[in-house]
């Protein structure tokens, strides 16, 4: 079943086009990439998917819901980390899973959920204190308190070191087991490879490769796709 339908969205800033007609399909159960370069328009297609900023033209569907006129249902049934996440320095863990707790009408358990995602020895810590991989952690905890059918992950990872960034990767595989959907925002191709079942490569506001992660490899070495595969490796194609 296929949960997000995007076909010709089209968004323009001030400073001209952010994302120039991207069409897309993700399909229930899968971790679904977006890699690409910085300002690609990456954040902008998943931020008018989720609701939270509107398209100049194009047809959205999430879940068969139009996130600009059902917005209120959609957020019921989503959840998103946004890359530029942040919450109140003093705010505590408990108290955050709380409060996004209270936003959604048939919400998961959040204590379970601190369990869960190992965060119950940080529960009385304060957000500031809490290093970047802890940070993601309760991210990711936060973005599955709505018990969501489909949740956005964007640029989960930047910033963490190699075994904070593999921790994260197992917690995002979980997810896909608990049958969530799963949209990955990513610079890291090689993150892309080793999570996705399915990888848009986006560069210039439009979608210049779609396809499986071995696909997109195998094309990056034999066509144009080079230039954008170096980009985002940084290695030459073999
Ligand atoms: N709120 C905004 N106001 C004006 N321009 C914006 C805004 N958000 C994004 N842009 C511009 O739109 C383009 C696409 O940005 P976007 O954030 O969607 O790219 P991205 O692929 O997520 O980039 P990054 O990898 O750096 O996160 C960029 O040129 C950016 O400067
Ligand atoms: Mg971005």
């Amino acid at each position: 079943m296929t949960v997000i339908e995007i076909d010709g969205l089209r968004k323009s800033y001030k400073a001209g086009k952010a994302v120039d007609g991207v069409s897309l399909r993700v399909e229930r159960g899968e971790i679904f990439g977006i890699v690409g370069p910085n300002g690609a328009g990456k954040t902008t297609v998943v931020e008018c998917a989720s609701g939270l900023r509107r398209p100049d033209s194009g047809t959205l569907r999430v879940l068969g819901l139009d996130p600009q006129t059902n917005r209120r249902e959609l957020l019921q049934h989503i959840g998103a980390q946004l890359q530029e996440a942040a919450l109140p320095d003093a705010i505590k863990v408990s108290e955050a899973l709380r409060m996004y707790a209270s936003f959604y009408d048939r919400p998961a358990d959040w204590r379970a959920l601190m369990d869960e995602w190992g965060l119950a020895d940080k529960k009385r810590a304060s957000f500031a204190s809490l290093s970047g991989g802890w940070k993601q952690r309760l991210f990711i905890a936060l973005a599955l308190v709505g018990n969501p059918e489909v949740v956005f992950l964007d640029e989960l990872t930047t910033g963490l070191d190699p075994s904070a960034r593999r921790t994260t990767w197992g917690l995002i595989r979980d997810m896909r087991k608990r049958g969530i959907t799963v949209v990955l925002v990513t610079h890291f191709m090689d993150e892309a490879e080793a999570l996705c079942d399915r990888i848009a490569i986006i560069d210039q506001g439009r979608v210049i490769a779609e396809g499986g992660p071995s696909e997109l490899i195998a094309k990056g070495r034999s066509d144009s796709l080079e230039g954008a595969y170096f980009a985002l490796t940084g290695k030459d194609v073999a």
